[in-house]
């Protein structure tokens, strides 16, 4: 039994974030997003929110489930004996931040391994404070976001 965790804030998830976790749900027989409380980001969404707004979207899936973690991130892996850790590259940019993090998970915890993949091209330029942005000044973020975090994002502005 393959368990990978695909880490992040998700504030909120987004169609990039979907990407890469159909590539992880594919190559793993079980995949555990874990949602950071992160308060450091002051997320738009409660860590509560950022969980329902994904559950909604991982059904889909069928060995995806959403819990939410604080601490280390090696530490929780090792805790829910997960085999690696996966992550996405979206462009060149990303590649200095992921390096030095997968480094010191891995000097942290040998063993925990970390694996990228790449999201469709389509979503290169995504980011969540991106979309955030656009949804704040009544931008239309249906291209980027499903129905569900479009409505909430919405809510959160009006
Ligand atoms: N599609 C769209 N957007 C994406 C994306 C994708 N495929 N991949 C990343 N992003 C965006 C995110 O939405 C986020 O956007 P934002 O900064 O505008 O909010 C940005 O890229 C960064 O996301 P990510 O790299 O996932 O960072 P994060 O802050 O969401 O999560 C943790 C980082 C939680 C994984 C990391 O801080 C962590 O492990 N923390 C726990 C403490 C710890 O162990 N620290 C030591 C690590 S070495």
């Amino acid at each position: 039994m393959r368990h990978c965790i695909y880490p992040g804030t998700f504030d909120p998830i987004t169609y990039g974030h979907l990407d890469v976790l159909g590539r992880a749900a594919k190559l793993f027989d079980r995949v555990t997003v874990a949602v950071a409380d992160n308060p450091g980001k002051r997320p738009l969404f409660s860590s509560a929110e950022r969980i329902s707004l994904l559950e909604a979207n991982v059904a889909m899936f069928g060995n995806v489930t959403v819990i939410p973690f604080d601490g280390l991130l090696v530490d929780f892996c090792v805790a829910q004996h997960a085999d690696a850790i996966i992550r996405g590259l979206r462009a060149l940019s990303d590649f200095e931040f992921e390096f030095n993090m997968a480094l010191m998970n891995r000097h942290l915890k040998p063993k925990v391994e970390t694996i990228f993949v790449m999201p469709n091209e389509q979503f290169s330029y995504t980011s969540s404070s991106l979309v955030k942005q656009v949804a704040k000044y009544g931008g239309d973020v249906s291209h980027f976001v499903p129905p569900n975090v479009a409505a909430a994002l919405k809510q959160a502005y009006a």
